[in-house]
C-alpha cells in the first residue's frame, strides 16, 4: 500500500530535478479513503492553513463549505459526478471552495487565483499532518448551486475530499490502476529566461 508516510514509495514515482522539501512530493491526490474521522482541531488546521494563503490585495475570497454528517454528505453528493462519486463516497469530509467575485462595491478579479492559492496551503498543511486530500472540479456546479444556496458572487471551484489514505485493494481495478503517484512535465518546458524564445539551462 501507497501511504502518505510512505516517502520510498512517493519517490519511486516522483523524481526532482532540484531537491525541495518532501513535503511537495508527498501531496498527491489518492482515490482510497479510510471510513476514520478527522479529529476536529486536524481538521480545523487545514482551513487555518488556507487562511494564511497569498491573495489580491489580501481580498481572501475563498469560502469553504465543509460537509461531515450524514445529511450534509448526501447533499454533496447529489451533485458530484458518478466518476468522481465512485471514490470520494467513504471520504469523512468534503469541503467546497467558492471564490467571492464580487462584494458590495469591490471586484475581485482574481478570486479563482487566490482560492486555488488557499486550497494548496490547505492540501500541503493536510499532506504533513498524514492527512490525504483529492481536489474535483468534476461535480454538477449549477444543481450544488441550488443544493446549497449559493449565491450569484460565489463562483464554485470545486470540492475537495479529505481524509486518511485508504488501502488500494479497496478501489475497483480500473481506479487501482490510476492509484499512483503521477510525474510532472519537465522545467525547461515550463519556465523561460526573459522571454518564450529563450530556454533556461536546467543543467547541474
Ligand atoms: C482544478 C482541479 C480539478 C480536478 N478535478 C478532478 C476530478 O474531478 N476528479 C479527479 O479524480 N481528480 C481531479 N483533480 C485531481 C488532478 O487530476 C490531480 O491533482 C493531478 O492529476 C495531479 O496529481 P496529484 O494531485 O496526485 O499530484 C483535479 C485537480 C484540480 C487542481
Amino acid at each position: 500500500m501507497t501511504t502518505v508516510q510512505d516517502q520510498k514509495t512517493v519517490e519511486e514515482f516522483r523524481k526532482p530535478t532540484f531537491p525541495i522539501d518532501p513535503l511537495f512530493i508527498n501531496r498527491w491526490s489518492p482515490r482510497s479513503f479510510l471510513e476514520k474521522p478527522v479529529a476536529d482541531e486536524l481538521l480545523f488546521s487545514l482551513f487555518e492553513a488556507a487562511r494564511w494563503a497569498p491573495s489580491a490585495n489580501n481580498s481572501q475570497p475563498w469560502t469553504f463549505i465543509v460537509a461531515r454528517s450524514v445529511e450534509d454528505q448526501a447533499k454533496f453528493h447529489s451533485f458530484i459526478l458518478e466518476g468522481n462519486l465512485a471514490w470520494c463516497r467513504k471520504a469523512p469530509v468534503l469541503a467546497m471552495a467558492l471564490s467571492r467575485k464580487t462584494e458590495n462595491e469591490k471586484v475581485y478579479k482574481f478570486h479563482a487565483f487566490d482560492t486555488g492559492m488557499a486550497c494548496a496551503n490547505l492540501a500541503l498543511q493536510a499532506t504533513a499532518h498524514g492527512l490525504i486530500t483529492h481536489f474535483m472540479a468534476g461535480i454538477d456546479a449549477e444543481k450544488a448551486r441550488q443544493v446549497l444556496d449559493i449565491p450569484a458572487e460565489y463562483d464554485i471551484q470545486g470540492v475537495i475530499a479529505i481524509g486518511y489514505q485508504g488501502e488500494k485493494e479497496a478501489l475497483s481495478e480500473a481506479l487501482q490502476q490510476r492509484e499512483q503517484p503521477n510525474g510532472r512535465k519537465e522545467l525547461s518546458e515550463v519556465v523561460f529566461e526573459g522571454s518564450l524564445d529563450q530556454k533556461v539551462n536546467f543543467t547541474k
